[in-house]
């Protein structure tokens, strides 16, 4: 009886305790610990700096439903205890951000708290923003003033109790958000911190790419290593991840979506290469390309090519020459147009397939880059043929050998 008691009173102290900590984390992460600027070195007006750092910061491709008006938002993000809606950025005074004060702006974009202190989830990715400038973020804010404003009610979220709380993300943000602002890392060159800054806290590359714990926050230790994001495996990102990566590679594909020896940017991906990479100045992606590959300029390690193990007998081989080869074809010089080129890519290097059977269900939308679409092989084809194929992919192009059935081909849908 006795050690419940004292068991009972040490939970309440430590839950006080824990709480008064809590609030007092949240009041200071709205305190800017940064520099007025940030690193990048902008032109023009303050609404074109803003335009050029909405495109570094990718506010698009959450914010805009494919086909819909820009950064009107709506777009549903689904999670396991239900879906989010992004917000409408626009500058509508009922729908959107009309009349939102700088400070109130900043507080969202950086810190996660909306307009009247109300927290806002970590699908908005206030953990990566933290490390934006005010006057960067304040720019943003300018551009986005200056579009014309859309009424775009979004539907309210339907999350579970206790998610549903969002007070609750108190205790989250006191153990796992950044503090607000950006200050320079004097180890390094300027370079590496302009390409820093548009990795980390423009770019927010670490949302995809680095692995999450079980309350879904960025493992910082294991920045950039690898993870999966909407259900596409985002690769291993860090210096020695892209050992194979020459400078102009990394830069081609950041730039293009396509490297010659490292295939293209499908899913999710392919969108942050259009809205994003793709836009930056040529001087900023080379800083990018500078941090990611950590300085290294040499020549990298050779990737050895696999060399086909496929049956041209097989179910895969016959629906492959069906399908796909009017675009991919069997050899880099045979394939239609460069994005066609599957060599290297570390899609078909895969031996779970992840990717590739996404891709075979998904397809890869137009409208988005400037590759040829691939269509959706979903519905035409059955889990047992996107099986064969996709194991046939992976013998002929990534010399392995896998055994991936009707399940695994199946499991994407859901
Ligand atoms: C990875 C997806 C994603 C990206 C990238 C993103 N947002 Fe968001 N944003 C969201 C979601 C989802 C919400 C709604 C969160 C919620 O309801 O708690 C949101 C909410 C907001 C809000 C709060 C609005 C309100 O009415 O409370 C603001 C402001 C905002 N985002 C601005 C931006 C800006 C500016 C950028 C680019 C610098 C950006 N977002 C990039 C997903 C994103
Ligand atoms: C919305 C999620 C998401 C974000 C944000 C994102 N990536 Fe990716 N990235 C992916 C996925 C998924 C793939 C795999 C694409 C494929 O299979 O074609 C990928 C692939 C890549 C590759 C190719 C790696 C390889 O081995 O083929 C590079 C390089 C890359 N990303 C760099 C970046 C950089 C730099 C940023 C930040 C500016 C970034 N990514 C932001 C999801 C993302
Ligand atoms: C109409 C042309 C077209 C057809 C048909 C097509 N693809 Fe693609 N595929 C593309 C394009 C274009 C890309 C590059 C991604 C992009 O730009 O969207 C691509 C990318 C790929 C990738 C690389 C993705 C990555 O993550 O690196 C694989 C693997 C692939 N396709 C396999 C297939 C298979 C298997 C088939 C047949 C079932 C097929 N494709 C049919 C056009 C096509």
């Amino acid at each position: 009886m006795r050690t419940v008691k004292i068991l009972l009173i040490v939970a309440a102290v430590a839950l006080l305790g824990g709480g008064s900590y809590a609030r007092h984390h949240d009041s200071q992460s709205l305190v800017d610990q940064g520099a007025a600027d940030g690193p990048l070195l902008l032109r023009g007006s303050q609404v074109q700096r803003g335009r050029y750092l909405t495109a570094a910061a990718d506010c698009m491709a959450c914010h805009t439903v494919p086909g819909g008006n820009d950064y009107a938002g709506g777009v549903a993000f689904e999670l396991p205890f239900g879906t989010i809606y992004s917000s409408n950025l626009t500058a509508d005074p009922e729908t959107g951000l009309g009349g939102w004060t700088d400070d109130e702006f900043v507080a969202a974009v950086r810190s996660g708290r909306a307009r009247g202190g109300q927290h806002l989830y970590p699908a908005h990715p206030y953990t990566s923003y933290a490390g934006m400038a005010r006057n960067d973020v304040l720019a943003i804010k300018a551009y986005l003033d200056s579009l014309p404003p859309i009424k775009n009610v979004i539907p309210a979220n339907t999350l579970s109790f206790p998610y549903s709380q969002r007070g609750l993300m108190v205790f989250w943000n006191a153990l796992y958000q950044p503090a607000a602002g950006y200050t320079a890392d004097g180890t390094h060159d300027a370079d590496w911190n302009r390409g820093a800054y548009l990795a980390n806290a423009l770019g927010h590359c670490g949302e995809c790419h680095t692995p999450r714990n079980g309350a879904y926050a960025l493992k910082s230790a294991q920045a950039l290593s690898g993870s999966i994001a909407q259900g596409w495996k985002a690769y291993d990102i860090t210096a020695s991840g892209l050992s194979h990566w020459t400078v102009a590679d990394l830069d081609a594909y950041l730039a293009t979506g396509h490297a010659p020896g490292h295939g293209s940017a499908a899913g999710p991906m392919k969108a942050v290469v259009a809205f994003d990479t793709a836009q930056l100045t040529v001087a900023d992606r080379q800083a990018l390309v500078h941090y990611l590959l950590a300085g290294r300029t040499a020549d990298p390690v050779a990737a050895i090519v696999p060399r086909s193990v496929a049956d041209p007998a097989s179910t895969g081989a016959a629906l492959y020459a069906g399908a796909c080869s009017g675009c991919h074809d069997l050899a880099p010089s045979a394939v239609a147009t460069d994005y066609g080129d599957l060599t290297g890519a570390s899609t078909v290097l895969d031996p779970r397939g992840t990717n590739l059977l996404r891709l075979l269900v998904e397809g890869s939308p137009p409208g988005v880059g400037t590759g040829t679409p691939m269509p959706s092989f979903g519905v035409s084809y059955s889990a047992v043929e996107r099986a064969a194929l996709a194991n046939y992919v992976l013998a002929q192009w990534g010399g392995l050998k896998p055994t991936l059935t009707a399940n695994d081909a199946q499991a994407p849908l859901h």
